[in-house]
């Protein structure tokens, strides 16, 4: 088993990362005797709650299940769950569950942020995005039609169990979906890794034992020490606000195709593309490195193109609404290098702009 810790001094927690953890007992021993509920989807109630239930011995009437999808990731679902917390007299002491992936954690997250000014919750994440990303470091939110993870709190869980074998029952496009936020740690911070990845993909895509448990272990301690740096990702422009390469131009896609027809890692991996191309535009990286990114994304089979129908004005208009504008300004996460990215608002609009109109040519 893996383990690295969030060092958030007394708020610092452990991510298990093994085979099997949903039938290990002592990976849950912080819960210790409180009280819990469990919120997940239908995907996962059919496939891995029952293990955990008799992990946990967690009867039915613990579990909340809604039905999947980013859709739910809503403040009308949030507000049916607080009714539900409610409706059972869950109290101060109790420790939200959370199985499943990006979608679920978000969510319950950010409903353990607010019920009763915040209670515990611990993340199981199930999908490969969510286990090198989304359960760990403490960003919950739901969305709003006007734009993705709009309204939303910090809030770390007490602990991050992943459960490698939860992979074998992925959807592939969603494990592709995982690989998106996998390149992103190598070209926003790891050349190495990003080299690394260029040879071990089709393992990866194969969801190799090693070379999946040590692609998750290494995503997971690079974004430990972001957060641990850099908790709340700092307006001035803190080193968490990294973690969004893509995440401009992918969220404009998103909340475009109306959170349904792209999934989130999809949205990223075209703005990945994106955001290399207008770095290789501005003369801030070699063309190569951004023919680099644009065929490692391709082989991971993700789009590289945004979707027919938006326009550059329109792909302007949503990222304006991005929550790293400041003082009125678009600012970017962009490459310096492979490995080398910067969150700055000092760059030629041309660029962006020859980069819009490629992309949606
Ligand atoms: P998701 O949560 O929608 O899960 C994808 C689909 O896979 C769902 O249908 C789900 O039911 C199913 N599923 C999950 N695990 C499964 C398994 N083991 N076997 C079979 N099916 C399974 O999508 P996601 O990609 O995990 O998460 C995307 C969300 O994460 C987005 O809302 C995004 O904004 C958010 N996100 C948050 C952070 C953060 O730091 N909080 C970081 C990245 C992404
Ligand atoms: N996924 C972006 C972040 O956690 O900051």
């Amino acid at each position: 088993m893996t383990q690295c810790t969030v060092q958030l001094g007394d708020r610092a927690y452990p991510i298990e990362i093994a085979a099997g953890l949903l039938g290990q007992t002592a990976c849950f021993d912080v819960l210790a005797d409180r009280p819990r509920l469990l919120l997940t989807d239908q995907n996962l109630a059919r496939l891995h709650l029952p293990r955990l239930q008799a992990t946990l011995s967690l009867p039915d009437d613990s579990c909340l299940i809604i039905p999947p999808g980013e859709l739910q990731k809503s403040w009308d679902q949030a507000e049916r769950l607080f009714d539900a917390l409610l409706a059972r007299r869950f109290a101060r002491d109790g420790v939200l569950l959370t199985l499943g992936g990006g979608v679920i954690g978000d969510l319950g997250g950010f409903v353990a942020a607010l019920y009763q000014r915040g209670i515990d919750f611990l993340q199981i994440p199930t999908t490969l995005l969510a286990q090198v990303d989304s359960s760990v470091g403490g960003k919950t939110a739901v969305n709003h039609p006007r734009g993705k993870n709009m309204i939303g709190a910090f809030h770390q869980p007490i602990a991050v169990v992943a459960d490698l074998d939860t992979l074998k029952t992925l959807p592939p496009r969603e494990l592709r979906a995982g690989v998106a936020e996998v390149i992103k740690y190598g070209l926003l911070g790891d050349a190495a890794f990003f080299a690394w990845l260029e040879t071990h993909l089709d393992a990866l895509l194969a969801l190799d034992p090693a070379i999946t448990a040590q692609t998750i272990a290494h995503c997971c301690q690079m974004k430990a020490r972001i957060v641990a740096e850099d908790e709340r990702e700092a307006v001035g422009g803190g080193v968490r606000a990294l973690l969004n390469l893509g995440h401009t131009f992918g969220h404009a896609i998103e909340t475009f195709t109306g959170y349904t027809e792209w999934l989130h890692g999809e949205a990223v991996a075209t703005g990945m593309v994106m955001a290399a191309d207008c770095s290789a535009r501005l003369g801030w990286i070699t063309p190569d490195i951004a023919t680099r990114a644009r065929d490692l994304i391709a082989r991971a089979g993700l789009p590289v193109k945004p979707p027919a129908g938006m326009t550059v004005e329109g792909f302007k208009d949503l990222m304006g609404h991005d929550k790293k504008v400041a003082k009125g300004q678009l600012r970017l996460v962009l490459l310096r290098g492979l490995g080398a990215a910067v969150l700055t608002a000092d760059f030629d609009p041309a660029a962006l702009d020859a980069t819009l109109a490629a992309a949606v040519a």
